[in-house]
């Protein structure tokens, strides 16, 4: 099969079209005929060097695609279903990847399916940030930085969805997009008194956070009250952890929560915005925006 393939770390030019053998799926694992990948920060971290394990690897956490051939009655996946999913770090810039079967669901009629490549790891990782790390419930109000990013924008929505209201933060040229996404109130983190302004609007500082990238920790931690729970996927040094709790997290690949945001894409609850797509032999171009920093999600796919 054809896949992108790296051989050694270093910047997007690593990134080759090259061959590779096609996975066969081991027990509990279903073979997915790829359509689509999507493409994150974490993609470029590994291919940087971050990556621990063999070279070559294929790249790519995340996968929209079809089921090929019989998935086998425990994973009750007919031949040709549309799925999307994360079964792990590597393996889905290619034509196949396998996948166990609690790692997928299948694709909500309301997303297509090039669009669908972009949810599973930020999708879940704001889904479980939100509700197994905060325990957010209706009527909590809720702190997200960096609220416009692949992350972020999926947290809005969601906590919205779950009845909070959200005070977000994003640069200027996002902020319409913030508000239409559901956020009450958004703040410019691009202003060195942005926390601050967060510690007006929440009446002295925000209870619940969900810190959704690097540049916006020591704001977030400033932006908190005393006692808060700030919940980040993001790994780093936490400032100020005496005064409130740092509840750093990675997110989990359950197919279960995947479904469990079906009816909300469905019903229009939820969107997912990608900011570019690029045809697979394209991933040096994909990673090249990605590491410019301001996108939302990228997805490369196959040519069909
Ligand atoms: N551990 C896990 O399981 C896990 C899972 C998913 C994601 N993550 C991590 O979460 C982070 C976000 O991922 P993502 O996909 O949302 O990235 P992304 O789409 O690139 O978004 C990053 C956001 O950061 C904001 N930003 C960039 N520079 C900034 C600055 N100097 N000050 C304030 N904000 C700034 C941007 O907002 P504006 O353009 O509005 O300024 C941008 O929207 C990454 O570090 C990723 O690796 C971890």
């Amino acid at each position: 099969m054809r896949a992108i393939t790296v051989g050694k770390f270093g910047g997007p030019e690593v990134l080759q079209v090259s061959e590779a053998a096609r996975p066969v799926p081991g027990p509990g694992e279903v073979l997915v005929r790829v359509l689509a990948a999507g493409v994150g920060p974490w993609d470029a971290y590994l291919r940087g060097g971050g990556w621990t394990g063999a070279l070559p690897y294929v790249p790519g956490g995340e996968f929209a695609g079809v089921v090929d051939g019989d998935s086998g009655d425990d994973a009750g996946f007919d031949d040709g279903t549309p799925v999307y999913g994360y079964p792990g770090l590597t393996g889905c810039y290619a034509q196949y990847v396998t996948c166990q079967a609690e790692q997928m669901a299948p694709i909500p009629a309301g997303l297509p399916v090039t669009d669908a490549a972009g949810v599973p790891i930020n999708g879940l990782t704001a889904q479980q940030g939100l509700t197994d790390v905060l325990g957010i419930s209706r009527s909590d109000q809720v702190l997200i930085t960096a609220a416009a990013g692949g992350l972020g924008h999926f947290a809005v929505q969601i906590a919205r969805v779950l009845g909070a209201s959200v005070v977000a933060t994003a640069s200027p040229q996002h902020h319409e997009f913030v508000h239409h996404l559901g956020a009450a109130v958004v703040i410019d983190h691009t202003q060195p008194s942005w926390p601050d302004q967060v510690r007006d609007v929440t009446g002295g500082g925000a209870r619940l956070v969900l810190t959704c990238a690097a540049p916006t920790l020591v704001g977030a931690a400033r932006a908190a009250g005393d006692g808060a729970t700030i919940a980040t996927p993001v790994h780093a040094d936490y400032p100020d952890a005496q005064r409130v709790s740092w509840r750093p997290y990675n997110g989990q690949p359950r197919g279960s929560q995947l479904i469990r945001m079906a009816p909300w894409f469905d019903d229009g609850l939820m969107s997912v915005t990608v900011e570019a797509r690029y045809y697979y032999e394209n991933a040096v171009q994909a990673h090249r925006r990605v590491e410019e920093g301001q996108i939302g999600r990228a997805s490369c796919r196959e040519r069909v």
